[in-house]
């Protein structure tokens, strides 16, 4: 969960890599806007846009876009890429939009990263026009057969190793919490689908090299040399294991959520 100056500091830090590293966000940005169907015209606001695989979208379909997102970097670069949409650095939660101002309003993974994702969805609200539709996309976390993995990590990498019991954490959004929050806010006819996206890779060198440049390099940076090269080492073999046992495929899957506010 972030705040909104996390939201800034980190994603713009990410601007460079974001696409490359989440390889799926620009497939649901088109199957989210497909979902919501905007007719050519329409007044789109596409809200935490990022580098804009909503948007773009929705561009594609001939709708006036505006994004906002708490990274200037993410804005920048979307402006320049796409002067046809009016992207520019906000608060989703504080608006400079007047009510009523937009006839879809986007959110492609944003729900599952807010504080108050409530308070969120009360502000997408207001700057919608009466019959105006929401949609959303959400990531479904699933360990599914990478569990060794994680096991893995809190074994290296959490404070206090595998011994240290792990302080309570709300666990990820899941798809029923984000359709109870979206009629908490007053949204009315939920539809929601589920997109699959399997990442299969050809084996254990493979899945090392994809996720190192996804945040594990650093992860392993930070330890012992010694640590670092064990980390390596039980990582390969339980990489082995997951491919003799049917192959290495990443299980990603998102659920699509679209509702109306009347
Ligand atoms: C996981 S990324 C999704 C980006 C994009 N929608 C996509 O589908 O690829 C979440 C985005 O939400 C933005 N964000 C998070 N908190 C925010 C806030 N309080 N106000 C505005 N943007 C925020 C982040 O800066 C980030 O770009």
């Amino acid at each position: 969960m972030v705040t909104t100056a996390q939201a800034k500091a980190k994603y713009d830090q990410l601007v460079d890599r974001y696409e490359d590293i989440f390889f799926y966000v620009a497939d649901v940005g088109k199957d989210l806007v497909a979902l919501a169907d905007p007719a050519p015209g329409v007044r789109v606001l596409d809200v935490g846009a990022g580098r804009g695989a909503v948007a773009r979208a929705a561009l594609a379909k001939g709708c006036a876009v505006t994004a906002i997102d708490a990274s200037p970097l993410m804005m920048r670069r979307l402006a320049e890429e796409h002067p046809e949409i009016s992207a520019s650095e906000g608060d989703l939660y504080r608006m400079e939009f007047a009510d009523g101002s937009f006839d879809l309003v986007t959110a492609g993974f944003v729900l599952q990263v807010l504080d108050d994702p409530l308070a969120a969805l009360t502000e997408f609200r207001r700057v919608l026009a009466p019959g105006g539709t929401v949609a959303l996309s959400l990531e479904r976390q699933s360990v599914g057969r990478l569990a060794w993995f994680q096991d893995l990590s809190v074994e290296f990498f959490a404070p206090g190793g595998a011994a240290e019991p792990k302080a309570a954490q709300p666990g990820p959004m899941t798809f029923d919490q984000l359709d109870a929050l979206l009629v908490e806010a007053g949204f009315v006819d939920l539809t929601r689908e589920t997109v699959e996206l399997p990442k299969p890779l050809d084996g254990p060198d493979d899945l090392l090299a994809w996720m190192m440049p996804r945040g594990l390099a650093e992860m392993i940076a930070a330890l012992p040399p010694e640590r670092g090269a064990e980390f390596r080492r039980r990582f390969l073999e339980g990489a082995r294991r997951m491919h003799d046992d049917g192959g290495i495929v990443l299980e990603f899957a998102a659920t699509l959520h679209r509702a109306y506010y009347r």
